[in-house]
C-alpha cells in the first residue's frame, strides 16, 4: 500500500509534483524564475506534464485541467494523477509531494485519489519478476493547509477497499471459490470491526434456497451464502440498509455454454460480492453511522452429471416456481434467494450489485453502471449524485410493468430469460418478484472488468461500486 500523509510545509525530501494552472505563480515552489518561463513556453505548446530538476529536487508540474463542471473536473484531474504513475516507475520516483496552485482541498484530494487507484497492481502471480514490475511510488504527501486529518483518512480507507474489491475480482476461481470468498469475508470482518456469519451448504438447504442450491448443482464445491452486518453504536438509520452481492465465482455458462471468449473474463461475475464485502469493510474501518447487512450468496456456475438443464424447474427460498430456459442467467437466481432472505431485516432500502448482463455492457458499455428499482425519487437522486461524485455513474432504466409479460412462464410462475428485448430490464424485473422493499438494482457488467486500462482503472477488477456506496452511505 502507498502511504498517505499530509503537510503544511514543503519537503526538499520527496519529488514536487504540482497541479498548476498556466497564470500560477510557481515561485511559492521553490521553482526559479527561469524555469517558470521554461513551464509557461512548456503549457504554451500545450505540454501537459512538464518534468524537470530544480535544485536538488525532481519537479512535474502537471497541467491543470479545465472545464467547467465540478464533477467532470475532479474526474480530470483523477486521470492526471493516474497518468503520472508510468513516469514515477521511469524515474523510480518512490516518495512525491504534491500540491495544487490553486490551493483546492477538493483538488488535491481527486488529484491523489487518481494516483492512488492508478498504483494498483495486482501481482500475486508474478513470483519471478514481483520486484521489476512492482510499481515505484510508495508514499504520497499532501501540501496543503486545507486538508482535514479525517479527509486524508477516508481516502486511505476508500482506496484501499477499492484494492481489496480488485484484488478479490482478480483472484481466479482455482484460489478464490465460494468457500474461500467466504472466508475472505470472515477475515475482513475480523479486520474491519463487522459480523460475519456464514451459511454453509447444510443450512443453505435447510433454508430451501432452491435458487442457489440450483446453480451450485454441477459444482465439486458446495455454495456459502454469507452475511454480514456492521452496526454502529448510534446508527442513523433505524431500519438497516441491505446490501446484495453476486458471488458467482465463476460463470462457464453451465449447460447453455459460453464461448471461450466469453468466458474468459468470467471470474469477475463475483465483483458485486467483492463491491459489498469492500463496502463493510470501508464503512466499518470509517465508523459511519450506518446500519449496513451485507448478503453474498456464492457458487461457480459449472457443467457435471448432475448440473441443472434448461427445462428444470426450481423452488425459490419465497416459495415461487421458476423454469430454468437457460443455465446461463444463473445470477438472478441466486440473487433471488438473497433478496428473498433480505427481507427477514425489514429493510429501509435493499440495493443489489450484480455483473448480471452482457446487454447492460452492450447498452452502454464500460462507461457507467446501469440500474433500475423501486426506490423513492429522493433516493434516486441522492445515489445519482453520489455516481457522479465519484465518476461511478448511474444509467437508469425503465422499469415498466408490461416487461413483466415477458417472464411469464408456462408450466411454472416465471421462467429465467425474458427473450430478446430488453434483456438487463428483464434481469432487473425478475429480481423485483423476489422484494418486497424499496430495491435498487444495479448491473456492473459493463464496468466490473476491463480489458484494457483507462485512468485509474486498472485492466482486470476496478472494484466498482465501492467508491459509489461509500459515498452514498456516508451523506446518509
Ligand atoms: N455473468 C453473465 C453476464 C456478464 C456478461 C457479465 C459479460 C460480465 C460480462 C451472466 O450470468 C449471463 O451470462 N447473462 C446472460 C443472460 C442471458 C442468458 C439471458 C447474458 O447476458 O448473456
Ligand atoms: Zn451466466
Ligand atoms: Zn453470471
Amino acid at each position: 500500500m502507498t502511504v498517505l500523509e499530509r503537510s503544511s510545509v514543503l519537503s526538499k525530501e520527496t519529488a514536487l509534483v504540482i497541479l498548476a494552472r498556466g497564470k500560477a505563480d510557481l515561485k511559492k515552489y521553490g521553482v526559479t524564475g527561469e524555469q517558470a518561463v521554461f513551464v509557461k513556453n512548456a503549457f504554451a505548446l500545450e505540454r501537459k506534464v512538464i518534468p524537470f530538476r530544480c535544485g536538488g529536487q525532481f519537479v512535474i508540474v502537471v497541467a491543470k485541467p479545465l472545464k467547467s463542471d465540478k464533477n467532470q473536473l475532479k474526474e480530470l484531474i483523477r486521470r492526471a494523477g493516474a497518468c503520472l504513475v508510468t513516469l514515477f516507475n521511469d524515474e523510480k520516483v518512490d516518495s512525491i509531494t504534491i500540491a495544487d496552485s490553486d490551493d483546492n482541498t477538493d483538488h488535491l484530494m481527486a488529484f491523489a485519489e487518481g494516483i492512488l487507484l492508478g498504483n494498483y497492481q495486482f501481482l500475486t502471480y508474478k513470483v519471478k519478476d514481483k520486484a521489476k514490475e512492482s510499481n515505484a511510488l510508495r508514499r504520497v504527501i499532501l501540501y496543503s493547509k486545507g486538508v482535514k486529518e479525517q479527509g486524508l483518512e477516508r481516502l486511505r480507507i476508500l482506496t484501499e477497499a477499492t484494492a481489496i474489491a480488485r484484488d478479490l475480482v482478480n483472484e481466479p476461481v482455482s484460489t478464490l471459490n465460494a468457500v474461500e470468498l467466504s472466508r475472505q469475508f470472515q477475515r475482513l470482518g475480523k479486520e474491519a470491526g463487522f459480523r460475519v456469519e456464514v451459511l454453509n451448504k447444510a443450512k443453505i438447504t435447510a433454508l430451501k434456497m432452491g435458487g442457489l442450491l440450483g446453480v451450485n448443482k454441477g459444482s465439486s464445491t458446495p455454495p456459502t451464502f454469507t452475511v454480514m452486518e456492521y452496526k454502529p453504536a448510534r446508527p442513523r438509520n433505524k431500519k438497516p440498509i441491505v446490501l446484495v452481492g453476486k458471488g458467482v465465482v465463476y460463470d462457464t455458462g453451465g449447460y447453455n455454454l459460453k464461448t471461450g471468449a466469453g468466458m474468459e473474463t468470467m471470474k469477475c461475475d463475483m465483483a458485486g460480492a467483492a463491491a459489498v464485502g469492500a463496502t463493510l469493510w470501508a464503512i466499518a474501518k470509517a465508523k459511519l453511522p450506518v446500519h449496513v447487512i451485507g448478503l453474498v450468496p456464492a457458487t461457480d456456475n459449472k457443467i457435471g452429471g448432475d448440473a441443472y438443464v434448461a427445462g428444470d424447474v426450481l423452488t425459490m427460498y419465497n416459495g415461487l416456481t421458476v423454469e430454468m430456459l437457460n443455465t446461463d442467467a444463473e445470477g438472478r437466481l441466486i440473487l433471488a434467494d438473497a433478496l428473498a432472505y433480505g427481507e427477514q431485516y425489514n429493510p429501509e432500502i435493499i440495493l443489489e450489485f450484480s455483473t448480471l448482463t452482457g446487454a447492460a455492457m452492450a447498452a452502454i458499455g464500460h462507461y457507467g453502471i446501469v440500474c433500475m428499482g423501486t426506490v423513492d425519487a429522493r433516493t434516486k437522486t441522492k445515489l445519482r449524485n453520489s455516481g457522479d461524485q465519484v465518476h461511478e455513474r448511474l444509467a437508469e432504466f425503465p422499469f415498466w410493468d408490461e416487461y413483466d409479460e415477458l417472464l411469464k412462464s408456462d408450466v411454472a410462475e416465471l421462467k429465467n430469460i425474458g427473450g430478446p428485448m430488453g434483456g438487463a430490464i428483464t434481469a432487473g424485473k425478475f429480481l423485483a418478484n423476489f422484494v418486497k422493499s424499496p430495491f435498487m438494482h444495479f448491473d456492473i457488467a459493463g464496468p466490473a472488468f476491463l480489458t484494457a486500462k483507462d485512468g485509474y482503472r486498472p485492466k482486470g477488477g476496478t472494484g466498482v461500486g465501492v467508491r459509489l456506496l461509500f459515498d452514498y452511505l456516508s451523506n446518509y
